[in-house]
């Protein structure tokens, strides 16, 4: 949500920033602009992609030399997408730029404030405020620069990672965060700033993750750390590991694909080291101090949203059938203003690709205060809400970049049946023989996606006959319900057509008027324990002339017949099934999108990781 990247050395900063911007496009798109000190400090912006802002500055190339520059793209939020909504922002006097990801609450009367003292603004932002109130401090109380970054940030309240540029001070750079994310690239004899470390691998692996409150300061060649209170700390320096390839596109035409067929490695990474069916092992090296604390929990709430709260819904079904421990699923958005009740016992369990969704690492943070002990399911390693849990496990599948979620999705489910079995397993909720079963089940995982994969080519041609409709129902019962919910979720945000994911059952409270020989039914019908009655349920749409497009287990001869079409995939148990019958309705989901034309890996309106409300 908003990507921000900034560069100060002995390199020439505009092209570091420029492709900087397009690896984070992927965080935010509807505008971009860069900051630099060409002997003055100037700014460049523009509504639209990096792409419109590569070719505006083509013309000006010849302006662009610098060795400190920053860059932005944003996701809107206060004020339209818009050059004058564009970032960075200049101060007053606009000896002073800012680019801010966040949300600013208190703007308003900041701005009241700021405009009685002759302040006067060029945006409708929120973020405009935050850069003249620095610029107001640091005149007025006649302080360092970074002084009056950091007084500010006592006055503002609300979420912001920000990067200032001075035309007083070449060569230096100031941060600071609260709830998003910022990271500090360290090269020899120069320094990178970006919202996560995809613009910084190409340079160095080493890192340091800004926490909330901080601000660091790079100026003569040195990096300095201090906090609101101006206690300098010493900067911990992490090594990255993390390759290049795993955020370029490697051959496809979208991320989205690349990340679908990556899913038989990615799942493999997920498993790696974790399971061998031989030996009877499962072991979550992430879980340990607190295992107890799950072992024996009293009732595990799951938060997350999106996509991450679909895995939570089925890890609710598996959780509650392995486990016989209570569970509960929240929104992350609704749980965090509630009241809710917490009890010694209760464990959390927060599910979120980015780590950075600020709604989620808002419900860990009230829940932690509530006495709970959190356990974290997170893909990027070093993130917010890894860092804010008490303990957790990674997911392993390489940075997923692509706005909607896929691999993620089946990494978070093959992680928490992991961890749903392991408790089981340890509590004696299943048998020796169902626990042996399930660790050669999720051993043949990676083999049964590979072979589901093999299905593009019919999944294409069902996606040419239903790329014009205009909505779309799916049905799904038990572990694939949350299946249904997913299917309909990619559909609708990349391919812009109304979709809704239903329990079957419940078609018959209401949804079924919906149904004619217009609306194709996505029907997730396995042979697993509810297989009986989603043949009815895929009868009954029948019956009203619905188009059906059923998901299968492979050798189906009943549901052959009543379907207009089947996709048959590997058999599977039914807990694991979710990872397997997910990915047809990737598929579908993204051959309908590029056949309407819409750009999959940035669908609009949407950012990849939420880190505003
Ligand atoms: C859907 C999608 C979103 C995310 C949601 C949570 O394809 O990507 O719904 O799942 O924004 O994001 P994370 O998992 O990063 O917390």
């Amino acid at each position: 949500m908003c990507g921000i990247v900034a560069y100060t050395g002995y390199r020439e900063a505009y092209p570091i920033v420029i492709k900087g911007l397009k690896r984070l496009e992927y965080r935010g798109y509807d505008s971009a602009g860069i900051a630099l000190l060409n002997g003055g400090l100037n700014i460049y912006k523009k509504k639209g992609k990096v792409a419109e802002l590569e070719k505006l500055l083509e013309e000006k190339k010849d302006e662009l030399h610098s060795h400190t520059c920053m860059g932005h793209t944003r996701w809107a939020t206060h004020g339209e997408p818009s050059d004058r909504n564009a970032h960075p922002h200049y101060s007053n006097s606009r000896g002073i730029a800012i680019i801010h990801n966040g949300i600013i609450e208190n703007y308003e009367a900041l701005k009241k404030d700021m405009q009685m003292r002759g302040h006067t603004f060029h945006s409708d932002t929120d973020s405009e405020v935050f850069i003249h109130l620095i610029e107001d401090v640091y005149e007025n109380n006649q302080c360092s620069l970074e002084d009056a970054v950091r007084i500010a940030l006592t006055m503002v309240v609300g979420a912001y990672a920000i990067v200032i540029l001075s035309k007083d001070h070449p060569g230096q750079l100031i941060a600071a965060r609260k709830g998003s994310p910022l990271v500090i690239g360290i090269g020899k004899d120069e320094f990178f700033m970006a919202s996560d470390a995809t613009p910084i691998i190409e340079y160095t692996n080493e890192v340091v993750y800004l926490n909330d409150f901080e601000i660091a300061i790079v100026k003569n060649n040195t990096l300095t750390i201090k906090n609101i209170e101006d206690k300098i700390s010493t900067p911990y320096i992490q090594k990255l590991d993390l390759e290049l390839d795993s955020i370029e596109k490697g051959g496809y035409p979208h991320f989205m694909l690349k990340e679908i067929f990556e899913q038989p490695k990615s799942i493999t990474d997920c498993l790696r080291g974790r399971v061998k069916s031989a030996s009877g092992h499962l072991m979550l090296g992430g879980i340990r101090q607190y295992a107890n604390k799950l072992i024996h929990a009293d009732r595990i709430i799951f938060v997350g949203c999106g996509t991450s709260w679909h895995a939570a819904l089925v890890a609710e079904y598996i959780f509650e059938e392995f486990t016989r421990i209570p569970v509960e699923v929240e929104y992350a958005s609704e749980f965090r203003y509630r009241n809710p009740i917490i009890h010694e016992g209760d464990v959390v369990i927060a599910i979120s690709q980015s780590g950075e969704t600020a709604d989620t690492l808002a419900a860990i943070e009230l829940a932690k205060a509530k006495g709970a002990i959190i356990f974290g399911v997170c893909n990027v390693v070093g993130s917010s809400i890894a860092r804010a849990s008490h303990e957790g496990a990674y997911l392993h599948a390489g940075p997923e970049i692509g706005v909607a979620s896929t691999k993620a999705f089946t990494a978070q489910v093959t992680v928490l049946a992991m961890m749903a079995i392991m408790i089981a397993h340890k509590k004696g909720t299943i048998t020796e023989s169902r626990y042996q079963e399930l660790l050669v089940d999720l051993e043949q995982l990676p083999s049964k996606i590979e072979k589901t994969l093999q299905l593009h080519k019919l999944v294409e041609t069902i996606s040419e006959e239903f790329k014009n409709a205009r909505n779309f129902l799916y049905l799904g019962r038990g572990y694939n319900f949350p299946v249904a919910l997913e299917g309909a979720l990619k559909l609708k945000e990349i391919s812009y057509i109304h979709a809704e994911g239903y329990p079957a059952a419940e078609m018959k409270h209401g949804p079924i008027a919906l149904i004619d020989e217009e609306m194709p039914v996505v029907v997730i019908a396995l042979q697993d324990s509810s297989y009986e009655k989603i043949v009815s349920n895929i009868q009954e749409v029948r019956a009203r002339k619905g188009r059906i497009i059923a998901i299968v287990t492979e050798g189906e001869e009943q549901i052959r017949k009543i379907a207009d079409f089947v996709i048959e995939v590997p058999r599977i148990s039914e807990p694991l099934s979710p990872i397997i019958s997910v990915i047809p309705l990737q598929l579908l989901s993204y051959y309908i999108a590029v056949m309407r034309g819409c750009n999959v890996d940035q669908p609009r309106n949407l950012a990849k990781s939420v880190t505003v409300e």
